[in-house]
């Protein structure tokens, strides 16, 4: 019987615990006729992080936050600082603005602060910065942030900390005291939602007024907004014994591609990128034994890395073991 496929190529949490599709099956009807408010769960995030509401915005997933905080801050003649790699939609979302990009490369190296402050114009917008980064799990330090934020205060710094809770540390206390740094966070990742489509971006009252005005006024469904608060509520020993997990395995890979003699970067989020002498046809290899990594566009940066997610269950990471090893005992995947 062929095994079920092994989607690893996403960044993708864990399955929802049954208290949760529990929520699911006692959706009030009323719920549905309405209009949904994003109020609720927004004074909950607030609570949580000690935040004024007003200093948060739930969005429809983190992408919708980084698109408004595009549309705010960019437009024709303006440029956003970005670091290369980095999520991609945030270059995609930056032209959508009709601003251009200026960006500066963060592969391989320490967190370009020199450069990234040189970058910094007074037709620069907005600077976005993704910690850990996607691809890379590469991680910026919080006092390097800061000085990026200061250098210029009429820019704003959106700090993209979708990954944050699998890292080391979490930058966002500080973060939160400089008026021009927005922040992003997601239920997609840790949180395993990624269905839901439900983001937010925690700032400045004026910075979240903006991010208001220019976006949808229902963006995300109540369904949704209802089960990322009881997700909130119920559900964090969970989150927090998957976030264990995923970082234990994180480490296991590192270990293992050591060992195959496979080159990874030291990554804080919930995936690894690694470097193959021939990176497409490791993907085919994984992909006819049923599991899917995420490679990129041949010829590029990155051509030669898969970024492979943390599976974040014993069964699927012995899984991915045991294909990994078989398919470097046929020999040619190394560098
Ligand atoms: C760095 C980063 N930011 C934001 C997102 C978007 O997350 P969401 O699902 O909340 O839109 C992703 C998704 O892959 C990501 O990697």
């Amino acid at each position: 019987v062929p095994r079920p496929l092994l989607k690893i190529d996403a960044n993708e949490g864990r399955l929802p615990d049954e208290a949760l599709l529990e929520r699911l099956r006692t959706i009030e009807p009323e719920m549905l006729r309405r209009y949904p408010t994003t109020q609720a769960l927004e004074a909950r995030l607030a609570s949580r992080f000690a935040l004024d509401a007003s200093q948060v915005i739930v969005t429809a997933g983190a992408d919708d936050a980084l698109d408004r905080i595009c549309r705010a801050t960019l437009e024709p003649g303006r440029q956003a600082v970005v670091t290369d790699p980095t999520f991609v939609m945030i270059p995609r979302y930056v032209r959508l603005a009709g601003a251009e990009l200026v960006s500066v490369g963060w592969l391989d190296r320490p967190f370009p602060i020199a450069e990234l402050v040189e970058a910094v114009h007074p037709s620069v917008g907005a600077a976005f910065v993704a910690s850990p980064n996607n691809p890379t799990g590469l991680v910026a330090r919080s006092r390097d942030l800061t000085r990026l934020a200061e250098t210029a205060p009429t820019m704003l710094l959106a700090v993209d900390l979708a990954y944050v809770e699998f890292a080391d540390e979490n930058p966002m206390r500080e973060l939160l005291e400089l008026p021009n740094v927005v922040i992003t966070r997601t239920f997609s990742k840790a949180w395993g939602l990624a269905g839901l489509r439900i983001g937010y971006a925690l700032g400045a009252p004026a910075v979240i007024t903006w991010l208001r005005a220019v976006g949808h006024p229902y963006p995300t469904s109540a369904v949704s907004l209802a089960l990322a608060g009881a997700a909130l509520d119920a559900h964090s020993a969970i989150t927090d014994a998957y976030i264990e997990r995923v970082r234990r395995e994180r480490s296991e890979l590192f270990d293992l591609f050591r060992e195959l003699g496979i080159e990874a970067g030291a990554s804080q989020g919930n995936f690894v990128l690694a470097r193959f002498s021939d990176a497409w046809a490791m993907a085919d290899a994984l992909l006819s034994k049923g599991i899917a990594v995420r490679r990129f566009e041949r010829p590029g940066g990155l051509a030669d890395r898969l970024r492979i997610t943390c599976p974040g269950n014993d069964d699927d990471f012995q899984r991915l073991r045991e294909t990994l090893v078989g398919i470097a005992a046929r020999g040619g995947i190394t560098r």
